[in-house]
């Protein structure tokens, strides 16, 4: 099955007003059709952000959200809420939030049943640290996170699966091919419904994005640092098409 390609940016704590403008030459530059780009950035800039992209063909997701719908939860974000500012997407379960926050995969799941319940795509991030790989636990760990993480009833439609080792996130350092291509087959085996698109993430740049988007069961990228550059970021979207 040929699936729809994504080029997701997650801007993490970067990102202020000056940036907006980027984006939105990023949003008139983009040309094609065939591929869905989604930009992540800080909540503050959710709202503005996805006024300016409207008309255009970038929809915007927020980087977290809270698994209850409302209540006592200082700085917390309710799934509700981010669709108030006008996101469609929200990236739940990133490796620095289960690191810097302690979230599981229990609590990823609550939040991913918060984001579907508010009419939310959720992307589902999974990936071994570099401890994990050279144990040889990498399949084992992705499966775990994979199946704790997704609560019954993820689709095409409501999910989506990003691997991103720990290792090569912001290092500069990618796997081989050969290793994104065997965790993606297996997460393609794993995934409960086989249009859920895989997102391969952790230093991708223009350099290196056709070689990983010819890879098979590599449906698009979640990309962090060369996502705030409109530039780099659109030639990364460039190499999906
Ligand atoms: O969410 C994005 C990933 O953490 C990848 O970040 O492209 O800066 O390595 P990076």
């Amino acid at each position: 099955m040929s699936l729809r390609k994504l080029a997701a940016g997650n801007w993490k704590m970067n990102g202020r007003m000056p940036q907006l403008a980027e984006a939105m030459a990023l949003a008139g530059a983009h040309p094609s059709p065939t591929v869905d780009v989604l930009l992540c950035p800080p909540a503050t800039l959710l709202a503005p952000m996805a006024q300016a992209m409207l008309g255009s063909a970038v929809a915007v997701g927020g980087q977290d959200c809270h698994a209850a719908v409302k209540g006592a939860h200082t700085g917390d974000i309710s799934a509700e809420m981010l669709v108030d500012a006008g996101a469609s997407y929200v990236i739940l379960g990133h490796s620095e939030r289960r690191a810097d926050h302690g979230e599981t995969s229990a609590m990823v799941a609550a939040k991913v049943q918060a984001a579907w319940a508010a009419g939310l795509i959720a992307v589902v991030c999974v990936g071994e640290t570099e401890t994990q790989r050279d144990a040889g636990e990498t399949l084992a760990v992705i499966g775990a996170q994979l199946a704790g993480s997704l609560p019954e009833g993820a689709s095409a439609q409501n999910t989506v699966v990003a691997y991103e080792p720990v290792w090569a996130i912001g290092t500069g350092r990618t796997p081989t091919p050969e290793q994104i291509a065997e965790v993606h087959a297996f997460l393609r085996d794993k995934a409960p419904d086989a249009g859920i698109r895989l997102l391969y993430g952790g230093s991708v740049n223009p350099g290196n994005a056709a070689t990983i988007f010819a890879l098979a069961n590599v449906e698009g990228a979640l990309v962090g640092g060369a996502s705030l550059k409109a530039e780099d970021f659109g030639q990364i979207i460039a190499a999906l098409q």
